[in-house]
């Protein structure tokens, strides 16, 4: 087989069969495939698109590329869920131990963040001591007793998708439903859990732009999922707006841990409720979806939900003492407020813009060997619907070094304000 025809049968919009989707993920992972070509390839999808057999045959190719993570020692369904990246988006580490507490298993594997979105690793080593490189089998250990472990992806889980990504990232490729939907479910797939929630996001500061592209992205995922015989579900949710109030990677653990003790923001406490109860109902743990959440929503107010965490933080070697009095976790040097020079109502805001200052302060990486600093990043004291006045706090920034205009100004430029008030978009468009 030669590559290069491979390339000109997708120029030409043609479908690539398994056996030559196969050939080029091999080659590729092995050094044979040029990366010229692949990217000539990518760009032909770009163009070009996938249909389903096409995507499948991808996500398998790309998922047998490495290690398949076999969790069957864990007693029960292990249920995995997934966001596909936000800013502010601290889901995974309020859900994972809520869930938990009402014995879901959740082996979750987490990526760090690259750009304008956090990653769930990153938070997580804010936690003195928290290891998010334990070993295989006290990672399967750990979740067998006590329910839940949250660490970094394993060196050789889906190898492809890691150099495939790297490339597309410098190629302009990463806008393809097709190319998006098998690297996610590659990825799930090859972590072994029995059970994906997606929470597929739309708007500024995610990949995908309107709740409709969403929605075919989220579509493409669960076949994939059905053809692999998992139970695949989603919510379509909105990032046109940070999620909680805080962004950055100390600042997000203390929010993850107000909601655990049921004093989280409204919009978070409502995701991880409603992601929650898909989950548990996934888990076969309830079969219907109110009791569910009246049941997690209890678990936020009675210490169960904080409980888990910490008996996950200290499973994990982190210090439980930071949990239970967050101000020991670590914090900046300089908090800098940000007053309004404006009056109206905020009818949107740039969250890209908050996800970019969030990184140039330091919570997040511009490359991949940056390091980050856990203790900066900003807190909102105002979101979309809000009115706000001249000289109003918007929020506060958390910072370790001089405070710059172009950071002020930037925050300042994330809100769009109007004289008209606003009707607040729900935060979930879609189930599945
Ligand atoms: N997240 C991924 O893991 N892969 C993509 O291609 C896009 C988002």
């Amino acid at each position: 087989m030669r590559f290069l025809d491979l390339i000109e049968k997708k120029r030409e919009g043609f479908e690539l069969n398994e056996e030559e989707i196969k050939f080029w993920i091999d080659g590729f992972v092995a050094g044979t495939i040029p990366d010229y070509q692949v990217s000539a390839l990518l760009m032909a999808i770009i163009f070009k698109g996938m249909n389903a057999a096409e995507t499948t045959s991808l996500t398998l190719a790309m998922m047998n590329s490495g290690d398949i993570l076999d969790l069957s020692d864990i007693k029960g369904i292990k249920v995995d869920k997934h966001s596909t990246g936000g800013v502010g988006d601290k889901t995974s580490l309020v859900l994972g131990p809520l869930v938990a507490s009402l014995g879901a298993k959740v082996a979750k594997m987490s990526g760090r963040g690259l750009g304008h979105t956090g990653g769930t690793v990153d938070k997580l080593e804010s936690i003195k001591g928290y290891n998010v490189a334990i070993s295989k089998e006290d990672f399967i250990k750990q979740v067998d007793s006590i329910g839940v472990a949250i660490v970094g992806q394993s060196g050789n889980l889906v190898p492809a998708d890691k150099k495939l990504y790297a490339l597309r990232d410098v190629t302009g490729t990463v806008p393809s439903i097709p190319l998006i939907a098998s690297s996610i479910m590659s990825k799930k797939l090859a972590s072994g859990a029995d059970t994906i929630l997606l929470d597929v996001k739309y708007g500024d500061g995610a990949f995908m732009d309107t709740p409709q592209q969403a929605l075919i992205l989220t579509k493409a995922m669960i076949d994939i999922g059905v053809m692999m015989k998992r139970d695949v579900r989603a919510l379509i949710t909105d990032m046109n707006l940070p999620l909680g109030n805080a962004v950055g990677n100390a600042l997000e653990v203390k929010e993850a841990i107000a909601t655990l003790n049921g004093k989280g923001p409204a919009d978070l406490t409502e995701l991880c409720v409603k992601a929650g109860a898909v989950m548990l109902i996934q888990a076969k743990i309830f079969d219907d979806l109110d009791l569910a959440e009246a049941a997690l929503i209890k678990q936020l107010h009675n210490g169960q939900a904080i409980s888990k965490f910490i008996e996950m933080v200290k499973a994990q070697g982190g210090d439980p003492d930071q949990i239970l009095n967050p101000d020991l976790l670590p914090h900046s040097l300089h908090l800098t407020d940000i007053k309004s020079d404006q009056r109206g109502y905020i009818s949107s805001m740039h969250t890209t813009k908050l996800g970019h200052l969030a990184m140039v302060l330091g919570a997040g990486r511009a490359t991949k060997v940056d390091v980050v600093n856990p203790a900066v990043g900003f807190v909102l004291n105002k979101k979309t619907g809000d009115f706000v006045d001249v000289g109003d706090s918007l929020g506060t920034i958390h910072h370790d070094t001089e405070l710059k205009q172009d950071w002020i100004h930037e925050f300042k430029e994330a809100f769009v304000l109007s004289d008209q008030p606003i009707d607040k978009v729900s935060l979930i468009y879609d189930r599945l």
